[in-house]
């Protein structure tokens, strides 16, 4: 990476494409990010160790998905832009409601006080779509400032049990990130 790439925080949370990170990585790559990962607890739980490492390598950064012990060292530089994919059910309607009990959670929740730009990229079925709690936390979000590509050009929910991973729209939430950096940024805590 160049001294001039910006950097983005790709969040994934515990949904299918958790498992193929690689492709949303190596599209953001290709589009000048210098990409970190933060796992949420579950997703770190889905990989291997084998697999862990080989997205270390891909990136060039650690792996993260807890909090750091009070007074150790950063180890990531800080975000210019956020890109929350895969975003559960679970994460969206936590971060609407306030709550940052993962890493994950206490960076996005913060994101919005600090105006980050922040893309979710949901990967959820149809029936945990009709949770009228999940309509109330994306209206929320997008008030916030939040871009959730949840509907039409981003991701559309599927039957259940009718997911496809391999169309999942990474292109388009890199599409929907900032061309230029945004001089800000919080560390991971
Ligand atoms: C095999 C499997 C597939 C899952 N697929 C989804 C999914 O597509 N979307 C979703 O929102 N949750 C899905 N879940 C449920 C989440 O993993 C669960 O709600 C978890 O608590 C999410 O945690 P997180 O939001 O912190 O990552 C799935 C769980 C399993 C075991």
């Amino acid at each position: 990476m160049t001294d001039d790439s910006r950097v983005l925080y790709l969040l994934a949370c515990a949904a299918p494409p958790a498992q193929h990170l690689p492709t949303g990585i190596t599209l953001a790559q290709q589009a000048g990010w210098d990409v970190c990962l933060i796992l949420s607890p579950s997703a770190y739980s889905w990989q291997t160790q084998e697999e862990l490492s080989d997205l270390e390598e891909l990136t060039g950064h650690p792996v993260r998905y807890t909090y750091k012990r009070p007074g150790t060292e950063d180890v990531l530089p800080a975000p210019d832009a956020m890109l929350v994919a895969p975003a559960t059910f679970n994460t969206l309607n936590k971060w609407a409601a306030g709550i940052s009990d993962t890493l994950l959670l206490g960076l996005v929740t913060e994101a919005i006080g600090l105006q980050l730009p922040v893309v979710a990229l949901p990967y959820l079925n149809a029936a945990q779509a009709a949770h009228g709690a999940l309509d109330a936390s994306v209206t929320f979000l997008r008030a916030s400032g939040i871009s959730v590509l949840l509907g039409a050009g981003g991701f559309v929910p599927h039957i259940p049990k009718h997911g496809d991973v391999d169309h999942y729209p990474w292109a388009a939430a890199i599409d929907a990130l900032p061309r230029r950096a945004a001089p800000n940024g919080i560390r991971p805590t």
